[in-house]
């Protein structure tokens, strides 16, 4: 993918910060995906860690040997997402690496939740990076896709601000839904209002 959008953004000093209002819907999203401790996380399009920072402190809460395998295309975002995890005490829990969900080289068939937050209309290729995420699953592996916003309203703000790397909308939670389910996933919940989006499914053989 073109990159310069988010190493332009990267390289702010308030990039991708959260406003107030989102901080109550990344709780909701830690939430929804507990029991973290011990667990083994891939999250697709990390940016600059802010997931990142709680999800690794998630896995390894009480000691547990949870790790996190956060990583995006863009080396800036790479770079502030290392710096947050080692600000935060957890870069032993992380490893970061700057590569596309298509070209990730996680290791496979050893990961217990791949977390897609704020990246959908961003994957250049959406269904090969969900076969990616197939292949990085244990047996029975959670897949997430996750925003802050509804589909309509996080489009809408894409046009609004003539946002960069947006490769295509964001579809309905339920579109979502039935496009994974075409897929072979065996989809577990799909909801969405104003101020959420919150897809979850798992491979069939789960
Ligand atoms: C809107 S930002 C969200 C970042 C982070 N998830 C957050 O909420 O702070 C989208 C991120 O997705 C990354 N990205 C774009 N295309 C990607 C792809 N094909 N695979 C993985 N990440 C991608 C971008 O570089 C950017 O950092």
């Amino acid at each position: 993918m073109d990159t310069d959008f988010f190493e332009k953004l990267a390289a702010r000093p308030d990039a991708l910060a959260f406003r107030e209002a989102e901080r109550e819907g990344v709780r909701r999203v830690l939430s929804r995906l507990a029991p973290l401790a011990g667990a083994r996380v891939v999250e697709v399009g990390c940016g600059n860690g802010r997931l990142t920072v709680p999800l690794a402190e998630a896995v390894s809460e009480g000691g547990a040997s949870g790790r996190v395998w956060a990583l995006d295309p863009c080396g800036g975002m790479c770079g502030k997402c290392r710096e947050a995890v080692g600000a935060a005490g957890v870069a032993s829990a992380v490893c970061v690496e700057e590569a596309s969900a298509e070209g990730s080289r996680a290791p496979e068939g050893v990961w217990d939740l791949a977390v897609f937050f704020r990246v959908w209309p961003h994957l250049a290729d959406a269904e090969a990076a969900v076969e990616r995420a197939r292949r990085w699953l244990v047996p029975g592996g959670r897949l997430v896709v996750a925003n802050l916003q509804g589909s309509a309203e996080l489009d809408a703000m894409h046009a609004r601000c003539g946002a960069g790397g947006v490769s295509h909308r964001m579809p309905t939670a339920g579109e979502l839904a039935s496009w994974l389910e075409e897929r072979g996933w065996r989809v577990e919940e799909a909801r969405e209002a104003a101020d959420d989006y919150w897809v979850a499914a798992r491979g069939r053989e789960g």
